[in-house]
C-alpha cells in the first residue's frame, strides 16, 4: 500500500517520540512491501516561533493532501501566562476542527507485563480493555469564548447539536458490536442541558443496535468507577471535556500515560497521536516513553485495514515491555533505556520477530538487538 503521511512532531518530546513511530512504520514498510512517505511540518509553539501562527497554512495544506497525519505533542510553558490570544494548543484544536476530526478513539489496556507496575491493584486491572470514544470538535472546547476587557469576567459556552452527538455515537455502537457489546455514556445529565441532549439522542439511537447494552454514568461517579472497578467498561462514549479528563485518569491503569495512543477520525481525514502532552521538562533527555506514539502508528495501520501490520507493532511493544526495555517512567528494570533505544528495539523486533535471543548490550550500541 502507498500512504502519504504528514508528520507533525510539534513541541517538547513530540519530535523524539514521533521519530520512534516512524522507525516502526519504516520497519513495517520493509517487511510488507508498503510505500510510506513522510513529510514534516510545524505546529504548536515551534510554529508560533517561526511564523507567528500555531497552525501555518502550509501545515494545514500538507495535512489535507495526505492520507494520514502522525502527530507528536503540543504545548510550551512559555505560553502558559502569555498575553494575547496566540497559544500552541490552538494549532491542534484548529487542526481537529478544520479536518473535521470529530471522533477521538483512545484504547486503554492493562498490559500483562505491567500489572504490578500500576498504582492500582493487580486484581482490579487484570484484563481491562476499554475503548474510549471522545467527541472531539464540539462542546466547551469550541463554544463561544469571552473575556471582559478588564479581566473581571470570562465565559466558555458548551454547545452540542444532535447531529454532532449522533455521528460519534454510531461509531461507538459499531465498535461495541465488535467487542463486548456494551456502551457507557458518561455525562452530567443531572446538571447540564447538553448532557440531557446526549442521553436523549443516544437512547434513541441505541434502538438501532438492540444487541448493545447502554449504560449511563455521571462523570463524577465515572471518575470513581474508573479506579474502583475499571473492568465494568467496554466502550465509553462521552463529550469532549469529559473524555479529555477520563482518558488521562484511565491511563493510570496501564501504568503510564506514555503508553496511551489515540486516533482522531473524521469523514475525510485521520490523525494519530499519543494522548500525552509535550512534557517540556523531559525534552531532549531521552527519557520520554515512545510507546504511545508507536501504538498510535499501529492505530494508523488499523485505520487502513492493515491489521497484520498493526499486530506486529503491538507484538513488538509487548515484547519490549516484557523484557523491560522501557523508559524510566516504567521503572528501570535493566540498564537505563532511552527513548531512541526503545524505538530501535521495537523496529528491530518488527524486522526479526522470530529470533528469541536478545542481547541487551547491542541495544546500547544502537545495533540490532538480535544475536
Ligand atoms: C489531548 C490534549 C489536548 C486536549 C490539548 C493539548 C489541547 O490534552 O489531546 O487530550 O485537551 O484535547
Ligand atoms: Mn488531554
Amino acid at each position: 500500500m502507498k500512504l502519504k503521511i504528514a508528520v507533525l512532531p510539534g513541541d517538547g518530546i513530540g519530535p523524539e517520540v514521533t521519530e520512534q513511530a516512524i522507525k516502526a512504520l519504516n520497519a513495517i514498510a520493509l517487511e510488507f512491501n508498503h510505500q510510506f512517505s513522510f513529510k514534516q511540518a510545524d505546529v504548536g509553539a515551534i510554529a508560533i516561533d517561526k511564523t507567528g501562527a500555531p497552525l501555518p497554512d502550509v501545515t494545514l495544506e500538507l495535512c489535507k493532501s495526505s492520507d494520514a497525519i502522525l502527530f507528536g505533542a503540543i504545548g510550551d510553558p512559555k505560553y502558559d501566562n502569555a498575553e494575547g490570544d496566540v497559544r500552541p494548543e490552538q494549532g491542534l484544536l484548529k487542526l481537529r476542527k478544520e479536518l473535521g476530526l470529530f471522533a477521538n478513539i483512545r484504547p486503554v489496556k492493562a498490559f500483562e507485563a505491567l500489572l504490578d507496575f500500576s498504582p492500582l491493584k493487580r486484581h482490579l486491572i487484570k484484563g481491562v480493555d476499554i475503548s474510549i470514544y471522545r467527541e472531539l470538535t464540539g462542546g466547551v472546547y469550541f463554544g463561544k469564548k469571552e473575556t471582559a476587557e478588564d479581566g473581571s469576567y470570562a465565559s466558555d459556552l458548551c454547545e452540542y447539536s444532535t447531529s454532532e452527538i449522533e455521528r460519534i455515537s454510531h461509531l461507538a455502537f459499531k465498535a461495541a458490536m465488535e467487542r463486548r457489546k456494551k456502551v457507557t455514556l458518561i455525562d452530567k445529565a443531572n446538571v447540564l442541558d447538553t448532557s440531557r441532549l446526549w442521553r436523549k439522542t443516544v437512547t434513541e439511537l441505541a434502538k438501532s443496535y438492540p444487541e448493545v447494552t447502554l449504560d449511563f454514568l455521571y462523570v463524577d461517579n465515572a471518575a470513581m468507577q474508573m479506579i474502583l472497578n475499571p473492568k465494568q467498561f467496554d466502550v465509553i462514549l462521552t463529550e469532549n471535556m469529559f473524555g479529555d479528563i477520563i482518558s488521562d485518569e484511565a491511563s493510570v491503569i496501564g501504568g503510564s500515560i506514555g503508553l496511551l495512543p489515540s486516533a482522531s477520525i473524521g469523514a475525510k481525514h485521520a490523525l494519530f497521536e499519543p494522548i500525552h502532552g509535550s512534557y517540556p521538562q523531559a525534552t531532549g533527555k531521552g527519557i520520554a516513553n515512545p510507546i504511545a506514539a508507536i501504538l498510535s502508528a499501529a492505530m494508523l495501520m488499523e485505520h487502513f485495514g492493515l491489521f497484520e501490520e498493526a499486530e506486529m507493532i503491538k507484538g513488538a511493544v509487548e515484547k519490549s515491555l516484557k523484557l523491560g526495555i522501557t523508559t524510566p517512567d516504567l521503572g528501570v528494570r535493566h540498564e537505563r533505556m532511552t527513548t531512541s533505544k526503545v524505538g530501535d528495539f521495537i523496529a528491530d523486533f518488527i524486522s526479526n520477530p522470530s529470533d528469541s535471543n536478545h542481547n541487551f548490550s547491542n541495544i546500547h550500541i544502537g545495533q540490532s538487538t538480535i544475536i
